[in-house]
């Protein structure tokens, strides 16, 4: 049986370096990103390197109109690519200066729909299916950010905390049908996201940090820290109590 990865946010090089995972352990893919110029390539590089079939997909989370007609497209291409579960990997994300934030309120919004309300309005409408498939997995990058609010980037972290604390549901939701979800919780990455941004330290690379996202949802973990031991670091930092925290320069 061929298990079929529907990739979100496909451009991203963390999804990029889980996808080839996926296509190296004989799944076919189905990548999903909004801009068809980049993903094109994208699909071309995964199809070479790992000999996987793969389709192509166009979306913008920051358009919540056709999320629902995005789901039954993913679904039935997804269904035609493999016969095995359908599985879902999502790693859309926008993560705007907080400068910037600030400069354009409206940006708030927009923040919440791409991080965290267009999946999860996705989610919500692929669970009925996943949950008729009874298998496959659902692997969902969070961030650190999200767990302790700091004034450089308050706004994307709390779109992530929304889409954990919405995992966390769903993770409950779906056991019972045997569908796994693992949420992601990433520190920082040498991605386009923190090119050049100040103050970013023990950055990892997208495809170790993928190796270990893929080791881990073949485990069946239900959450994992990439790398690691920002489990530790972000223990100690919610330690931290509220009138210490506000007076922090983070
Ligand atoms: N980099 C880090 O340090 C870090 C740390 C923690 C968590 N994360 C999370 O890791 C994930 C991958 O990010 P990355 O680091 O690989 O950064 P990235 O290269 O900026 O990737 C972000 C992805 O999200 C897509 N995206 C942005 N806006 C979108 C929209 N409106 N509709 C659909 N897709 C959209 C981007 O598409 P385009 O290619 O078209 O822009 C890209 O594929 C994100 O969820 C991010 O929040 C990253």
């Amino acid at each position: 049986m061929r298990p079929v990865w529907i990739v979100l946010g496909a451009t991203s090089p963390l999804a990029r370096a889980f996808a080839i995972e996926a296509g190296r352990a004989g799944a076919a893919l189905l990548l999903v990103a909004r801009d068809a110029e980049r993903l094109a390539p994208v699909a071309a590089d995964a199809a070479i390197r790992t000999g996987a079939e793969v389709d192509t997909l166009v979306a913008d989370f920051a358009e919540p109109a056709g999320l629902a007609a995005l789901a039954t497209t993913c679904w039935d291409r997804a269904g035609a690519l493999g016969d095995g579960p359908v599985c879902l990997f999502a790693a859309a994300g926008t993560m705007p200066d907080q400068a910037q934030i600030d400069a354009q309120p409206e940006l708030v919004r927009r923040v919440f729909a791409v991080n965290a309300v267009s999946l999860a309005e996705l989610l919500q409408r692929l669970a009925p299916r996943f949950e008729a498939q009874r298998g496959g997995r659902i692997v969902v990058v969070g961030s650190v950010a999200a767990e302790r609010g700091r004034p450089s980037n308050y706004v994307y972290g709390a779109s992530k905390a929304a889409l954990q604390t919405y995992l966390q549901g769903l993770r409950g939701r779906l056991f019972p049908a045997g569908v796994g979800l693992t949420t992601v919780v990433p520190g920082f990455l040498d991605t386009a996201m923190t090119y050049g941004l100040p103050g970013t330290f023990l950055v990892a690379a997208p495809e170790t940090a993928a190796r270990r996202i893929w080791r881990a949802a073949a485990r069946g973990r239900e959450v994992v820290y990439v790398p690691w031991f920002w489990r530790w670091i972000m223990l100690v930092i919610r330690l931290i109590p509220e009138p210490l925290f506000k007076r922090l320069k983070l």
